[in-house]
């Protein structure tokens, strides 16, 4: 039994590559490093090839299908006492299932339609429409705010989103694959998988990385604080890797994203400052705690800062991660559903046997 099934491996993948001895990230071909100034809509058509033929004009039909979307949306108060990814996810499951391209844009499309809409809707606002002809990342900002964003906030978000949008065998994308492998649809896919994001170890992270900076407060409490934390058998939010034993490659990608929104007056120079020191002090302290497991900056540490910046209240972090992760989700999914077999390991019973019969 191989706990947390780690080095198990249980796919084969054309998708992307987690090279965690030499911290690279490899989309099918493409190295992160040269993703820098693509689009969302460019890297979802490397991740579509082959799995969803026909897709043409993907940054159109994305459009389109946030316009589609919208149309699923409802104005139930009992969604917006919900956390956003819960409410999310509820919406998300009234969008019919199925196989096709169609299936597939729709669900890339609804995290960022319903998300804006439901903070909206929560502060008591109208939601906005989508409009078809703008890009992905400036439609969802100008849905949250109603005005049009400014370039380098589009660019931050796009950077986020293809930064994010493909991992590997993850947690979330391992129970879409699951649940591909049994013949269910793409909507069952991508609810299974944003169940498996929203926990803290996975894509949960983030907001509670703020509210350690929160905490802390100034970088000189840094060091104590966090040392008080890890006396206290706390987690660090924001380091550590199943993967990665050196540091994740997106962390520093995010945190270039960060630096040049720092430039254009997004963020406030302290908080960053904060952030560094609190990095530095955790990167230390974690080396003494774990000489024998390297614990380093992971993606979630500047994607905490990145969308604050850009404006996401901290309990939508993960609708956001969930908007570009769903691309992942739904080539691994069809690539499952194409090439894999059902999903069915054995578990060891350690349990109570039965009484022989006298
Ligand atoms: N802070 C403090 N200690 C940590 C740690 C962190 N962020 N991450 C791992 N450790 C410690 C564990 O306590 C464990 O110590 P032990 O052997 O004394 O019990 C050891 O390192 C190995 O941890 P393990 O849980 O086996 O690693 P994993 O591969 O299962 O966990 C994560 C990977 C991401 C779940 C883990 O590093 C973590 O919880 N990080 C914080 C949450 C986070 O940032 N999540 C976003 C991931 S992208």
């Amino acid at each position: 039994m191989v706990n947390g099934l780690e080095d198990v491996i249980a796919a084969e993948t054309v998708l992307s590559d987690v090279d965690g001895a030499n911290g690279r990230l490899v989309v099918r071909g493409v190295s992160l490093d040269d993703l820098g100034g693509s689009r969302y809509e460019d890297v979802l058509a490397l991740l579509f090839g082959g799995f969803f033929p026909g897709y043409g004009n993907l940054a159109a039909s994305l459009g389109a299908a946030r316009v589609e979307v919208f149309e699923y949306l409802t104005r139930d108060p009992a969604l917006f006492r919900l956390p956003p990814i819960d409410a999310m996810r509820a919406l998300v499951a009234r969008l019919p299932d199925g196989d096709d391209l169609g299936t597939a844009l729709r669900l890339l499309a609804a995290p960022a339609v319903f998300t804006p809409a439901l903070l909206r809707f929560s502060s008591g606002k109208d939601p906005i429409l989508p409009e078809a002809s703008s890009d992905h990342a400036s439609d969802i900002l100008r849905m949250c705010s109603g005005k049009a964003p400014r370039s380098e906030q589009s660019a931050a978000l796009d950077r986020y989103l293809v930064t994010v949008a493909d991992h590997g065998l993850n947690a979330s994308t391992f129970a879409a694959r699951v649940v591909a492998s049994t013949g269910a649809g793409l909507t069952s896919s991508a609810l299974a998988a944003l169940s498996a994001l929203k926990g803290p170890l996975h894509g949960g992270a983030p907001g509670p990385v703020l509210d350690m900076l929160d905490a802390i407060g100034q970088p000189e409490n840094a060091l104590g604080w966090l040392t008080s934390a890890l006396e206290r058998g706390e987690r660090l939010m924001g380091f550590g890797h199943r993967i990665y034993r050196v540091r994740d490659p997106r962390a520093d990608a995010l945190k270039t994203a960060v630096r040049m929104l720092a430039q254009s007056g997004a963020i406030d120079p302290a908080r960053l400052a904060l952030a560094e020191a609190v990095e530095a002090a955790a990167l230390d302290l974690l080396k003494h705690k774990k000489p024998d497991r390297p614990l380093e900056t992971n993606v979630e540490f500047y994607t905490a800062l990145l969308l604050e910046a850009l404006g996401f209240p901290r309990a939508a972090f993960t609708c956001v991660f969930a908007m570009g992760r769903m691309g992942g989700w739904m080539a691994h999914a069809r690539e499952q559903a194409l090439t894999g077999r059902l999903i069915r390991p054995k578990s060891v019973y350690v349990g109570p046997v039965p009484r022989e019969a006298a």
